[in-house]
């Protein structure tokens, strides 16, 4: 099967188009015929080194952890070949951005009739990500007023969407097109995050959610209201800093849970969250996807389409 690989650490340029075997699925497993591959983040940051601490994999990998397709060969009860699937899987296991992959129990969920694999294929990681903080650790309810460091951006977008759907008020960062799709999902106010004193007229927000890490996160902390929230999902918010400005401040890794996937695939199934799609590129150009993701060339998601020769 064609595949893409990660020989070694690098640049968007260490992506290789190559033939691999095809897996073989074990008992509580299926073979997946891939028809969509989504990018993330992190897909840059695992194929650069940066996680080979937290996430060590051997090398070479076939990079990818979320993908849509149709079950070509199942050892799992529940599924049977000529299903419509979308699954994540283990960053130990990869896979995605080939003709065929793995999935194992509790990795793998229906696709709606409703969602194109394209589509599909872009839910569970970022999608996801926004349905785990706002539903199940931060339980936003009506009247909230909620702050997005990144809102135009993937996890953003989807957060923007949910949380209006609950019932809060949601300001956020985007600049550029970003900004006109923020509020196409609904955002009450956007603000530009390359403006000087952009924060300055934000206060007493109750949920602060960081999707950009780093120095802006620190600055963040200073419009969460007294006791209020901050929840980063790119780098743990210094405890000591937090305490000083009087509120609450964790990271948030959000884990491979199939209930959360079907629930977001379910929300896209009856329109009520859209997805922005930024490109989609054929599977032996995936270097020049992460050339795109790397440099933020394109507002939306970059999907790796799989057709078979
Ligand atoms: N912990 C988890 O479980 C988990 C799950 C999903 C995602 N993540 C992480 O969450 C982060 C966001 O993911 P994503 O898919 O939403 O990425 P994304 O689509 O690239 O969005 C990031 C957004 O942040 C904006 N941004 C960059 N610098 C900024 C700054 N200084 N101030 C304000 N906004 C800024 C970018 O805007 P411009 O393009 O205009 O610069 C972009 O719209 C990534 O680091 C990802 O790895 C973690």
């Amino acid at each position: 099967m064609k595949a893409i690989q990660i020989p070694h650490y690098g640049g968007a340029d260490v992506l290789r188009f190559v033939d691999l075997d095809r897996p073989a699925p074990k008992d509580g497993e299926v073979l997946i015929q891939v028809k969509a591959a989504s990018l993330n983040p992190v897909d840059s940051k695992i194929r650069n080194g940066y996680l080979k601490d937290i996430v060590p994999l051997p090398l070479p990998l076939v990079p990818g952890w979320e993908a849509s397709g149709v079950v070509a060969e199942s050892r799992l009860e529940g599924f049977k070949p000529g299903d419509e699937v979308v699954t994540r899987v283990p960053f130990q296991r990869g896979g995605a951005y080939a003709e065929y992959m793995i999935a194992g129990e509790g990795e793998i969920v229906a696709k709606p009739r409703e969602l194109s694999f394209i589509v599909a294929a872009t839910l569970p990681i970022v999608a996801g990500a926004a349905y785990t903080l706002l539903h199940k650790i931060a339980n936003v309810k009506a009247g909230d007023r909620v702050f997005l460091l990144g809102a135009g951006g993937s996890v953003g977008l989807y957060a923007v969407q949910m949380a209006k759907a609950l019932g809060a008020t949601v300001i956020g960062t985007a600049r550029g097109e970003d900004s006109s799709a923020a509020r196409g999902f609904g955002i009450d106010q956007v603000v530009d995050y390359t403006t000087p004193g952009y924060l300055d007229a934000i206060r007493d927000i109750d949920l602060a959610l960081d999707f950009v890490g780093g120095p802006a996160q620190e600055a963040l902390m200073s419009v969460v209201r007294a006791k209020g929230l901050l929840l980063s999902t790119v780098n743990p918010p210094a405890a000591d800093k937090a305490a000083a400005a009087g509120i609450r401040a964790s990271f948030a890794m959000t884990t491979l849970d199939r209930n959360v996937m079907e629930k977001v695939l379910d929300m896209a199934a009856r329109g009520e969250i859209r997805s922005r799609i930024g490109k989609v590129l054929p599977l032996d150009q995936a270097a020049e996807a992460h050339r795109l993701m790397d440099e933020r060339a394109v507002g939306g998601k970059i999907v790796l389409e799989i057709s078979m020769a």
